[in-house]
């Protein structure tokens, strides 16, 4: 399989496909992108759109938002649930009003060590707000690898060093192009190759696909629980 060429078919597609989300808006920003990743944690994306909008329009900056209350972050925060995330997102804005100059870094490590950043938001935020290559592994993204050059219903229930190996192989070498992937296989994810009902009719990859040449076969893993 000719990973660039995949790649490039799936980058194609999501320019045809994609949901028209506000975070993905040209000029929506790092902040944006660190405030919609921080909602998208574990709520879905419907419930985050409204929130996600009235959010920006309170605290445009990270300033503005580390000005005020941590009370406020967490009723602002409504019923999106696991309300420790806007204490966290509260804290990240005030380290980034404190130690860069209010701006969000750019610089990977410097993600990782705000409050509430991982290793999955660090990469999102390096990707999706500065452009930059990064291996972004959502629970979608692994998915389509398992499946796609894996051959797997499913990716393993905790990320293995042999998955990060992979998906850095998938990464396009210009980090835009990167960018591109990393949203647009996550895309793919979200809305064709689902956890439970994936739609390869409509997959731009599925002649490709090792999981669909293999007769799509059933997890045999240890139970998924919560795993999509
Ligand atoms: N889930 C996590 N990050 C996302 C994003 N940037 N777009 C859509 N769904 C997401």
């Amino acid at each position: 399989m000719n990973r660039a060429d995949v790649a490039a078919r799936v980058i194609a597609w999501f320019a045809a496909h994609a949901r028209p989300l506000p975070w993905r808006e040209p000029d929506a920003g790092p902040w944006a992108v660190l405030v919609s990743e921080f909602m998208l944690q574990q709520t879905p994306v419907a419930r985050v759109l409204p929130q996600y909008a009235a959010w920006l329009e309170r605290w445009p900056t990270p300033t503005a938002l580390a000005d005020d209350e941590p009370a406020d972050a967490v009723r602002a925060w409504g019923r999106l649930g696991y309300p420790r995330r806007a204490q966290r997102l509260h804290a990240a804005a005030t380290a980034i009003r404190d130690h860069h100059g209010g701006a969000v870094p750019a610089d990977h490590d410097a993600l990782l060590a705000l409050p509430g950043v991982g290793a999955y938001t660090a990469a999102a935020v390096a990707s999706f707000g500065f452009g930059q290559r990064h291996v972004v592994l959502d629970t979608n993204v692994r998915r389509v690898l398992a499946r796609l050059e894996g051959g797997q219903a499913f990716p393993p229930a905790s990320l293995t060093r042999a998955e990060v190996t992979r998906a850095q192989s998938w990464l396009p070498d210009d980090p835009a192009q990167a960018a591109a992937w990393a949203a647009a296989s996550m895309e793919l994810g979200a809305l064709v190759c689902t956890a439970d009902s994936p739609a390869c009719e409509r997959c731009p990859v599925a002649d490709a696909c090792a999981w669909l040449r293999a007769g799509r076969p059933a997890w045999d893993g240890p139970p998924r629980r919560g795993q999509t």
